[in-house]
């Protein structure tokens, strides 16, 4: 055990993490709560400090000592109830749920692991995953935890805005539709930054107030931390998102309204997807084929967008019934195996419809800067 004299002395060379912990409300958890030195104490890192570098401890399982109820939200995924198959959850390791994910490269390790987000999360604007770092990760902690989103040393979160801290990871990385991409995902963040949520034409709200329901219990305050949405707990008059201030009760029956339409449109479209799937391959060979691709391969990339964006058109009513009206468009045209329609001249509308969305996020970007 180390006496407490030891970690007065890390400030000679760390000023800068002693400060904002001493005067942090974590100036009581020593640093030897979270670091771990080699050898049980820290003389030799103090004596040589490169030859036995302190490791940081990035688990929930920390931070539970003194944070019980909030890490019991967060661990759904060692709940009775967690079903791999249907749910997700910041709790769910990557090498459990995704193993495929480790090896695709460094993009996806950014934001599926603990050790990639924070430094992700240092490049504060969306789309600017620190790569070049992240070449370097060898990764510890393969779930989202605490400190993913917390600064563990200011307790505070590593970005203020929301929207942003969410959106570091919940983005399709800009991706457009080129005719060669076939499924976006995770497009949350492009969803919610161009929706009625941040433009004005609704009370501006950020991911934060939708997913993490804020209600009193009697044991204490549920802080959302499963990050579900949950629509009864955000019609709670006593919850302190103050959705209930103008939607009453009505919220779950709003969302189900909304929801319900884009959902059959969805299904709709799968089996139009099919139709196209299958005309595809009656012009395999012709030279109208790639061109048809490509078609083919926008009309997944709108509805893919929509569809793995999970929230059934709430992110974004209107950008989400646009790009189900583009799969449908792109779809058909390749189902009318028109070869005209296929010429580049009958695509540039098709093609300005990324473009515009492209200046949107631009402009979204610089506002948020501002
Ligand atoms: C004499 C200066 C000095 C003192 C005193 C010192 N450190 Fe360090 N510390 C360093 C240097 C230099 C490094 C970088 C070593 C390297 O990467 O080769 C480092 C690295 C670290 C790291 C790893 C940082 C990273 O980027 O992974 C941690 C954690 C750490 N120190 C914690 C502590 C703690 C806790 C104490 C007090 C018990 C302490 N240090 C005292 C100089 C010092
Ligand atoms: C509540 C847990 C916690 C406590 C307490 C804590 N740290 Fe850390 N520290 C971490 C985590 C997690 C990281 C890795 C995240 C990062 O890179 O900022 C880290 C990173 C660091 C780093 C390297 C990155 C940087 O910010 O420069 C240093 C140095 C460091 N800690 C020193 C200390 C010292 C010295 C203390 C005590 C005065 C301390 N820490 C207390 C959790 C903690
Ligand atoms: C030794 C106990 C202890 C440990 C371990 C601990 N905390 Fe805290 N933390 C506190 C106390 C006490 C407060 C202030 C009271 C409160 O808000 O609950 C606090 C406050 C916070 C806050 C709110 C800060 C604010 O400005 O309102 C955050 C966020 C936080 N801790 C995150 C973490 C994370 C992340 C970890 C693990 C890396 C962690 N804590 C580990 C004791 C601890
Ligand atoms: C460091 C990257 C990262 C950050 C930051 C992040 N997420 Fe996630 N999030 C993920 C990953 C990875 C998954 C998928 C986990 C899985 O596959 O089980 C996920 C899953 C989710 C899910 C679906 C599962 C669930 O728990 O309901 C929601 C909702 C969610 N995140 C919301 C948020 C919100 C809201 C924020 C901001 C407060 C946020 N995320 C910040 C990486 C992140
Ligand atoms: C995906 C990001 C994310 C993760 C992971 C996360 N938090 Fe938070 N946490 C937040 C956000 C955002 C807030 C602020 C909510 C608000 O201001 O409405 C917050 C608030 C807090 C607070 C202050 C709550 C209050 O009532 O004042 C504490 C303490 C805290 N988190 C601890 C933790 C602990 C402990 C863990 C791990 C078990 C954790 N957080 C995991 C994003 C996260
Ligand atoms: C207006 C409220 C609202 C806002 C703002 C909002 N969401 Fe959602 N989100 C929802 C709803 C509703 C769902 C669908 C949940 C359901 O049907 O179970 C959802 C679904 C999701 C899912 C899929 C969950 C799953 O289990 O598949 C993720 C991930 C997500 N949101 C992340 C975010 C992020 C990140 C932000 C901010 C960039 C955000 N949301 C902003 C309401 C919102
Ligand atoms: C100051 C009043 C106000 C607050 C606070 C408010 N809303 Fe709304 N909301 C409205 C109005 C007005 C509409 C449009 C009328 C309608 O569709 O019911 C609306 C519409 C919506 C829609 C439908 C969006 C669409 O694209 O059609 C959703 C979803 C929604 N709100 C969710 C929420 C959630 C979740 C909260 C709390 C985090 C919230 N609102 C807080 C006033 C508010």
């Amino acid at each position: 055990m180390c006496i407490a004299a030891d970690f007065e002395d890390c400030a000679d060379c760390h000023q800068g993490s002693y400060d904002q912990w001493s005067s942090s409300a974590h100036g009581i958890a020593d640093c030897g709560i979270c670091h771990t030195s080699a050898d049980g104490d820290f003389e030799d890192h103090i004596d040589e400090p490169s030859a036995s570098v302190p490791a940081a401890d990035l688990s929930s399982e920390v931070c539970a000592d003194c944070h019980g109820a909030i890490f019991a939200e967060w661990n759904e995924f060692e709940g009775a109830d967690f079903d791999m198959e249907a749910m997700a959850s910041h709790s769910e390791p990557t090498e459990v749920a995704e193993p495929f994910a480790l090896h695709s490269g460094t993009s996806c390790v950014v934001c599926k692991s603990t050790d990639g987000g924070i430094l992700n999360l240092e490049e504060a604007d969306v789309y600017m995953l620190n790569e070049e770092a992240a070449h370097d990760i060898e990764v510890t902690e393969w779930t989202i935890s605490c400190v993913a989103c917390h600064d563990p040393h200011a307790g505070g979160l590593w970005l203020e805005d929301s929207t942003q801290l969410c959106g570091n990871c919940h983005n399709t990385e800009g991706v457009v539709a080129d005719g060669t991409v076939d499924v976006v995902r995770h497009a949350q963040w492009e969803m919610v930054s161009t929706s009625i949520y941040v433009d004005g034409g609704h009370p501006e709200i950020g991911c934060v107030d939708c997913h993490m329901a804020m209600v009193p219990s009697d044991d204490g305050m549920t802080t959302g931390h499963n990050f579900d949405f949950d629509a009864v707990a955000l019609s709670d008059p006593d919850s302190s998102n103050g959705c209930y201030m103008c939607h009453q009760d009505e919220l779950v029956s709003l969302i189900e309204e909304k929801q319900e339409p884009v959902s059959q449109r969805i299904s709709d479209l799968n089996t139009l997807k099919d139709e196209a799937d299958v005309a595809l391959e009656s012009v395999n060979g012709t030279d109208v084929y790639e061109s048809q691709l490509a078609n083919f391969n926008n009309g997944l990339f709108y509805l893919t967008e929509v569809e793995n964006d999970g929230s059934l058109g709430i992110h974004n009513m209107v950008r989400a019934e646009s790009d189900l009206d583009m799969a449908e468009e792109y779809f058909n045209l390749v189902i009318e195996g028109d070869s005209d329609a296929a010429e580049p001249s009958d695509q540039i509308p098709a093609i300005g419809v990324p473009v515009v969305v492209m200046i949107l996020a631009a402009v979204a970007i610089l506002i948020k800067r501002d």
